[in-house]
């Protein structure tokens, strides 16, 4: 058995979420992961477009083997919220999008992620949801023990010193589907949290743009274009320096943990319908006496972070 990490994303492209699937499939080529599946969610666009999304950029990096799952359509009990504004109406704003040859596979992602962890070895599978984590609470709602089968949850999603990205208080993720994120967090396994307070520390500056597109490969200047798109909204909303790579940081924290600093402690989301919908809300100090349920990303080592990230997009066509 391969003892390379052997990894699911969940994901709801999006145009960091592209960024974080192609990093992995980069990572695949230059084998240092082996990406197992993408399972879709309906998130910063609707289902329809996820899946979709996530097969065109599997065709990208010219790998339609790769299964891909459509999964919840919607969050647990709130209706979708959506974030066009930052994504636009495909999701992947930025650049010429395609019909998929990537096939979609018929099982519903909750089923496949209940049956493959279940089937899995012990400890064995990285889990890197990168969207709202309604097909995780599915799965662990339809077969509770499939838990045995997960090495670590790796998480983009929440935020504690940094302000919401969404609501003043939430980040996007644990905001669509607050029920969802206080599930996995209560659930028992591995988990490592990548918030707001690392990912607005890794943000695509000019440099690191131009780095990209001057990559000899057609996935570098893609993926320049896709972020020149998607850089806008966190500028003009938060200042920021570019477009914080929120989600490709989890699949760095997931191999590459040693650039980043956590802290293990007790965490839990805020599933009321108030200003703190989303929230996570952490024992910082330890006061409460509960026991530490989570890693808790607080810096990151953002120049290792995109040496990283443009090594694994170079690997690419
Ligand atoms: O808050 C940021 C998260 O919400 C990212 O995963 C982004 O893709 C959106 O899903
Ligand atoms: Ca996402």
């Amino acid at each position: 058995m391969s003892n390379i990490p052997q990894i699911i994303i969940d994901t709801d492209p999006g145009q960091d979420d592209a960024a974080a699937i192609l990093m992995a499939l980069g990572l695949d080529k230059l084998n240092e992961i082996k990406l197992l599946a993408l399972t879709c969610v309906a998130g910063n666009v609707p289902l329809h477009y996820t899946q979709k999304n996530a097969r065109i950029i599997c065709d990208w990096a010219q790998r339609s083997d790769i299964p891909v799952y459509a999964g919840a359509k919607k969050p647990l009990l709130k209706p979708l919220f959506t974030a066009e504004e930052v994504h636009g109406k495909t999701g992947l704003d930025g650049t010429k999008l395609h019909e998929p040859n990537t096939v979609l596979q018929e099982k519903n992602a909750a089923i496949f992620l209940a049956e493959t962890l279940a089937n899995a070895s012990k400890n064995s599978i990285t889990l890197c949801p990168i969207g709202p984590l309604t097909n995780l609470a599915l799965a662990f709602s339809l077969n509770p023990q499939c838990i045995q089968g997960i090495k670590e949850i790796v998480i983009m999603g929440g935020t504690f010193f940094e302000a919401g990205n969404v609501t003043p208080n939430a980040d996007f993720n644990f905001f669509v589907d607050p029920v969802a994120a206080q599930i996995v967090l209560q659930s028992g396994a591995n988990i490592r949290i990548v918030p707001l307070d690392v990912t607005h520390k890794a943000c695509i500056t000019n440099e690191r743009m131009e780095a990209l597109r001057q990559l000899p490969n057609q996935n570098g200047k893609r993926f320049a274009d896709i972020l020149q798109s998607y850089e806008r909204f966190d500028i003009q909303q938060f200042g920021l320096e570019g477009g914080p790579l929120h989600d490709p940081c989890a699949i760095a924290a997931a191999i590459r943990p040693e650039f980043f600093n956590q802290k293990s402690l007790y965490v839990e989301v805020d599933t009321s319908s108030g200003i703190c919908e989303g929230a996570t809300a952490l024992d910082w100090h330890g006061k409460s006496g509960k026991t530490p349920n989570a890693l808790w990303c607080y810096h990151i080592d953002d120049k290792s972070f995109f040496d990283y990230f443009t090594h694994a997009i170079s690997a690419l066509p």
